[in-house]
């Protein structure tokens, strides 16, 4: 069954398309997406844009904050300049009548920094033409269906997420915004010896930052001081951008973004499905990740 709609009463008639989904080749996506999907695909890359690409709620304000530090050359003030989703045009999005994330992109200066949760197959085909500069970053499934049903709840442009069952079942099927996390991770991970991808994993950051930071630094061609990356490590831990406006959602209004529900800076750690999983859900989840995931080369830690 598809997700369920949300009671949309004080929503305009824009945000509440948004809140429904609909099909592009098998993977669900906001309807306002759908409608501007030719615009989408028509896209034009350029060959020196870096794309930041992440499933929903693997890290994305993380590590956009994080190659923001990097471009600035770690000053805060600059990073400050405006919220984070103003700050790295998001490809696929649409709510008329702003301008799309297309059109915010056409108007920014190269080299540009876009960001994506697009599944590979889905990707407008002039990234790949052009070589551009992809950065993914993947966080394992279990916290991220379990960051995502946080998020539906508290997400009023995106369906009800229901209770944690119908969730865990919704999320195993790929029937929620962007699809399947199996095949959005799986899609990305088999291009990264093909193409200029590099791929992080969540829980890599977490345990040792500066190192992960130092990785997408050289990734980017920039060339930071020790004392400078340290600067980037502080600004970007999970305390500092969930005190910092710019980038804890704090400017969105209630109306979409409902933090009393559940702050979109939540926990910010590894290992939380633990509270979310029964015994028996965790069983049958490893077992499903087995079979989708057979095949892949990638390496995620079921028990972290
Ligand atoms: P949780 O819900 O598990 O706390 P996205 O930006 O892709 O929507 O991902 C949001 C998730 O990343 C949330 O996970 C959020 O708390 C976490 N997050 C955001 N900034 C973080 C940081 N600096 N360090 C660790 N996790 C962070």
């Amino acid at each position: 069954g598809l997700p369920h709609p949300r009671d949309t009463m004080a929503l305009s008639t824009e945000l509440k398309k948004q809140t429904q989904l609909r099909e592009v080749a098998g993977v669900l996506l906001q309807a306002t997406s759908v409608d501007n999907w030719s615009q989408i695909q028509s896209f034009e890359a350029k060959s020196d844009d870096l794309l930041i690409c992440t499933y929903p709620k693997s890290g994305t304000t993380w590590i956009q904050e994080i190659v923001d530090m990097i471009e600035q050359n770690g000053n805060v003030e600059k990073c400050q300049r405006a919220i984070i989703q103003h700050r790295h045009p998001f490809i696929e999005w649409a709510r008329p009548p702003q301008p799309s994330g297309v059109e915010k992109a056409k108007m920014m200066p190269s080299p540009r920094i876009l960001r994506t949760h697009l599944p590979t197959r889905l990707l407008p085909p002039s990234f790949w033409d052009n070589n551009c500069k992809f950065l993914y970053v993947a966080r394992n499934a279990k916290d991220c269906m379990v960051s995502y049903y946080h998020f539906q709840r508290m997400n009023q442009v995106l369906p009800d997420p229901g209770t944690w069952e119908e969730y865990f079942e919704a999320f195993i099927n790929g029937e929620v915004a962007w699809g399947s996390w199996f095949d959005h991770v799986k899609g990305w991970w088999e291009l990264k010896d093909r193409y200029q991808i590099l791929f992080l994993f969540y829980e890599d950051i977490k345990r040792d930052p500066k190192h992960e930071i130092q990785k997408v630094m050289q990734f980017m061609g920039k060339h930071l001081d020790e004392a400078v990356l340290d600067t980037i490590v502080l600004e970007t831990s999970f305390e500092k951008m969930k005190e910092n406006p710019m980038t804890n959602r704090s400017t969105v209004p209630k109306s979409i973004l409902d933090q009393s529900i559940s702050p979109f800076m939540r926990k910010g750690t590894v290992g939380d499905w633990k509270n979310h999983f029964t015994v028996a859900q965790n069983e049958r989840f490893d077992e499903i990740y087995r079979k989708k995931m057979e095949g892949s080369s990638i390496n995620f830690c079921l028990d972290l």
